[in-house]
């Protein structure tokens, strides 16, 4: 659907998650991504009564020889496995390209990380927008009560890691704590320079 050289406008509804005539939608539930949750047993338990959709996105990815922007909409449902919130796997870009996020509804957290395991997190919230270098990996959290959606933007020829997070995971945990959302300390992180060569692969 993304045309490069001829202009178009969409129609997005925050509210309701559409994917448009031309797109290609793509959904990631608890079994394709068993290995990103911190509690293992909680994620065989999870997969015994159902395998959990954990989000789905679309996008529009730019073709052609004028490689234009790409563009995805993703919504991260609610709920945990374990205390761990719903989210998504996470990626280093192996070829260089900032990305933006434009948050359209919902509550979360954007955790980042740099190769040698330098983390920050960012607020996700509607109007919120967040900025990605191209040497931190990054992922999204939903810690709200209700979906979290968004917008991300990107330039041409970008390719993805996730082998290295699933190896690695991120620094940080978010977790269902009694007073709501809480940050923790990943006990069995290991900083992904550490974590030995990379396997390249595609998807979200
Ligand atoms: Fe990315």
């Amino acid at each position: 659907m993304n045309g490069n050289d001829i202009p178009y406008s969409i129609d997005i509804d925050p509210e309701c998650f559409q994917v448009p005539d031309g797109a290609t939608k793509f959904i990631r539930q608890l079994s394709d991504m068993q290995e990103m949750f911190s509690d293992s047993e909680a994620v065989q338990s999870v997969l015994e009564s159902g395998n959990a959709v954990i989000y789905e996105y679309w996008e529009s990815e730019s073709e052609g020889p004028e490689e234009g922007l790409s563009y995805s909409i993703t919504c991260i449902h609610t709920g945990t496995v374990g205390r761990e919130y719903y989210m998504t796997k996470g990626h280093f870009h192996i070829t260089d390209g900032d990305e933006i996020y434009l948050v359209l509804k919902g509550q979360g957290l954007m955790l980042l990380q740099t190769r040698d395991g330098e983390a920050r997190t960012l607020e996700m919230s509607p109007g919120k927008l967040c900025y990605v270098p191209t040497n931190w990996a990054h992922r999204n959290v939903n810690t709200g009560s209700e979906d979290l959606v968004f917008l991300c933007v990107w330039g041409p020829r970008i390719d993805s890691d996730y082998a290295v997070i699933a190896r690695s995971g991120f620094p940080q945990l978010v977790v269902k704590g009694l007073q709501g959302p809480q940050v923790i300390r990943n006990q069995s992180f290991s900083a992904p320079s550490a974590a030995g060569e990379e396997v390249k692969t595609k998807g979200d």
